[in-house]
């Protein structure tokens, strides 16, 4: 079992939604130091608030798809382990594609250098469920043929090609973490990459319908960003992780018309909804197979779906923004 206390961790991407919670986490586990690494293209300082109170945390506003940035950042704070955070939403896709896709293995393909050449010892990667695209058999297992659906996706997928073949080819220590949908604090609630949850209590709010595309019985599987933090921790720790690749969900898939439902219902509404057409590349059906995370990892999600969406919607309205 690696222990992380007193390890120097690089977090790219941390000052997004689910960095912004793991470098929380990183922070009160001991670890030496936390050096977030972000270029604030949707990261945001309010998410760092509670790190900055540590004075092992430190922040660089840059970009970690450059090799000469990580590189000198990680010789002067003498890194060991990096947390790979760093992306575009994937709805900047369909403004982007071809930067979209190669945020993602630009960033992958630097932090392979690096590691390569001794500059770190440990890369957990972070995946993301869309690279599966949609169930051909559910629920979906680390063996489930990657079909994306979008350059996002594709980006991600292409990404842990990458990752994976240097982690068997040159014996690396790197683990790959397979989130599914996360959500929670902190998500970002504004503009077109907003996440579903907040963009929907938002319009709620401010008088409009909440939309739902095409018939809203494709499914999602919902992870609380506490419970996937949990699991990157566990997967640095848990070092039969390496050179696999771990789904992180709950195991169920909710409907967005179910999704819609509990967010009307939190939020007092009992009017109509706005009925758009389908989105050709959205993704059907999502729910995880979990058993690989339970037997490496010992995790099992904690916090249930609507124990989490109210926690989240709790945090929006506490802090004003639905
Ligand atoms: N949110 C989800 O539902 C979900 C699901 C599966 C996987 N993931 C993965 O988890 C990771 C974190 O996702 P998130 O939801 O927190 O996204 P996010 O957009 O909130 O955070 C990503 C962060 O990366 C930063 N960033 C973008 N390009 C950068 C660059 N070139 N250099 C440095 N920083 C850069 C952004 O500013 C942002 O702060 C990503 O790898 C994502 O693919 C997310």
């Amino acid at each position: 079992m690696a222990d992380i206390r007193n390890k120097n961790v690089l977090v790219t991407g941390g000052a997004g939604f689910i960095g912004s919670h793991l470098c929380d986490a990183l922070l009160q586990s001991g670890v030496g130091k936390v050096v977030c690494v972000d270029n604030f293209f949707l990261g945001k300082m309010e998410n760092l608030s509670e790190a900055q109170k540590h004075e092992n945390f430190i922040l660089y506003r840059d970009d970690a798809r450059h090799f000469g940035v990580l590189q000198s950042i990680m010789e002067r704070e003498c890194i060991d382990i990096v947390f790979n955070m760093a992306t575009i939403a994937l709805n900047y896709s369909f403004f982007n594609p071809f930067d979209a896709y190669m945020v993602n293995v630009s960033i992958a393909n630097t932090l392979l250098e690096l590691l390569k050449m001794g500059a770190y010892k440990t890369l957990i990667h972070t995946s993301s469920s869309e690279a599966y695209g949609t169930a051909q058999y559910s629920p979906m297992d680390e063996n489930h043929p990657t079909d994306p659906t979008t350059p996002y996706a594709a980006g991600k997928a292409a990404a842990d090609l990458m990752v994976h073949s240097f982690a068997k080819v040159l014996d690396m220590d790197i683990s790959i973490v397979r989130p599914f949908n996360n959500y929670g604090p902190r998500q970002n609630a504004e503009g077109p990459l907003a996440g579903i949850i907040p963009a929907t209590a938002k319009r709620i709010k401010n008088g409009e319908k909440p939309i739902i595309n095409g018939d809203g019985e494709q499914t999602r599987d919902f992870i609380f960003v506490g419970d996937t933090v949990r699991g990157l921790l566990l997967a640095y720790e848990k070092e039969e992780s390496r050179g696999k690749i771990i789904n992180l969900g709950s195991g169920k898939d909710i409907s967005m018309n179910s999704l819609l439902n509990l967010i009307c219902e939190y939020m007092g509404y009992r009017g109509e909804w706005e009925h758009r057409e389908g989105r050709t590349s959205d993704v059907r059906k999502l729910c995880a197979e979990i058993k690989r995370a339970r037997e490496i990892l010992g995790f099992d999600p904690q916090i249930s779906f609507e124990e989490g969406i109210k926690m989240t919607l709790d945090w929006y309205q506490e802090n004003c923004l639905i």
